[in-house]
């Protein structure tokens, strides 16, 4: 610190303040420690993984004869009255006691005394905060893979109804081949089936419990980590102490797969606010996932899908911010690592929300059948049948027959008809060998049923990708 420091204003921000106003002015500096430091109003959000594992310690210890039975059996029961405190609202969360460890623990004395500090016995913050953290990471991936399934059951649903509703397929968003409206929903299915693994893997990989690690270096009491991991859900007792206190790529992994999910939700979500539009016309939402404009009475906005399609924004915001925070840390824990719950936090906050209401926009829908049909005719969406046709029924190479219905679309385009309405001699001014058979392929339905390969558009094969969902989803 320069002698210059005490010519700079000595702000609450005043970067410098700390060792130059220590002696003098004590309580500035204590204030602004305890706003840079304290993480209740956050942290709070973990009181049931924090009693859930003080609880699963008290016991252990007891049963490891760490401490009395007698003495245990206070602090349980003093658990208990928190609990009931908590969630009567009665609990009184306070900023000097800094986190949802500290505030538990100072309420624990005051209910019964000096015994509650036998409960810190082999433990630190570090375990505890680990092990909470990773518990509610846990119990987001499984939220979020519950959320998931039922958004899949709401488009299966929908495309079981419309299995055989035709509608433009779209590659550059140019209309491509006709599909149906089934077969686009079902590869939504297909898309969070996969968001759905993720959070399966994820969980699986996170599921070691970091309790008993201590501070950092274990204990030197008899503890039982088999034990403590066993009744709080996790798989194993974590391998190493450093690396149980430091590791946060639990919420990381979670943290990718939110973001994964959420791209995939955003583009859904845009899909709607484009089948929305007067232009395309394809869906109606009803006015329960609709706004009006407060100027032009004619508006119904797709608000839901738009901030649907913009929470993704959040949520990769949420893994770049942590990802930041844990690069370059040295073992093991350090404070930075208290950054790690408002982004996870906010992050899945966004994504069930996201979930829940894209599930009940797709249930809401109603695709305009007709309009669909007619915009799966346009664009000469069936030249690639007609090229088929001619490679099927005139054994002509594919790349011939490629030309040769180029040269039919050109003739269609220049008459200002589609290709099934072309005349036959205009067809056989291209090609002689063509038939008037050829007209049935050129329609979208016939188009679209031919598709037969696995996993093609065809509504027996949609019908059997719903059948195979219907039954995974239970
Ligand atoms: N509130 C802290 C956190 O969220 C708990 C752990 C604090 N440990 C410590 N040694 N200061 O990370």
């Amino acid at each position: 610190m320069t002698d210059n420091a005490s010519d700079k204003p000595q702000t609450a921000t005043g970067g410098q303040g700390q060792a130059m106003w220590g002696g003098r002015f004590s309580a500035k500096p204590a204030e602004l420690m305890q706003a840079i430091n304290v993480s209740i109003g956050f942290d709070k959000r973990l009181w049931s993984q924090d009693l859930a594992g003080s609880r699963a310690h008290a016991r252990m210890l007891i049963s490891q004869g760490v401490i009395a039975s007698e003495d245990g059996e206070e602090i349980l029961k003093g658990l208990d009255a928190i609990e009931g405190e908590i969630t009567a609202g009665a609990f009184p969360f306070r900023d000097e006691y800094e986190d949802i460890h500290m505030n538990i623990e100072a309420r624990l004395r005051e209910l019964i005394g000096p015994v509650a500090g036998r409960l810190h016995t082999a433990r630190s913050r570090n375990d505890q905060v680990a092990v909470d953290f990773r518990m509610w990471v846990r119990e987001a991936c499984e939220r979020s893979a519950a959320q998931l399934a039922s958004l899949q059951k709401a488009l299966v649903a929908q495309a079981e109804v419309y299995a055989d509703a035709l509608m433009p397929g779209f590659t550059h968003l140019q209309p491509a081949q006709p599909v149906t409206f089934g077969h686009h929903l079902m590869a939504y299915v297909e898309m969070f089936g996969r968001d759905a693994s993720r959070f399966r893997d994820a969980r699986t990989r996170m599921n070691e419990c970091p309790l008993g690690a201590a501070a950092l270096a274990g204990s030197p009491f008899p503890i039982d980590r088999q034990a403590t991991a066993a009744e709080l859900g996790f798989d194993r007792p974590t391998a190493n102490s450093l690396d149980s206190v430091s590791a946060r790529d639990f919420a990381l992994e979670a943290l990718s797969a939110a973001t994964i999910a959420a791209t995939h939700l955003s583009r859904l979500a845009e899909e709607i606010v484009l089948w929305t539009t007067p232009m395309f016309g394809f869906i109606k939402l009803t006015d329960a996932f609709t706004t009006g404009s407060s100027i032009m009475p004619q508006k119904k906005n797709p608000d839901a899908a738009e901030l649907i399609r913009a929470k993704v924004g959040r949520i990769l915001g949420s893994l770049t911010t942590l990802t930041v925070v844990m690069k370059g840390l040295p073992l093991a824990y350090s404070k930075d690592m208290q950054e790690d719950k408002v982004p996870t936090f906010e992050a899945f906050d966004a994504l069930e929300l996201s979930l829940l209401a894209m599930a009940g926009m797709v249930a809401d829908l109603t695709p305009n059948t007709e309009k669909m049909a007619a915009a799966a005719g346009a664009g000469f969406s069936t030249a690639t049948d007609l090229a088929d046709w001619l490679v099927r029924e005139l054994n002509m190479p594919f790349r011939d027959a490629h030309h040769v219905t180029g040269s039919a679309v050109k003739a269609a385009e220049t008459k200002g008809v589609d290709l099934a309405e072309l005349a036959l001699a205009d067809l056989q001014a291209i090609e002689p060998r063509i038939t008037s058979e050829v007209y049935t392929v050129l329609t979208p339905a016939a188009s679209a049923a031919s598709r037969i390969s696995y996993g093609g558009t065809a509504p027996t094969q949609v019908r059997a990708q719903i059948a195979r969902w219907k039954e995974l989803l239970g």
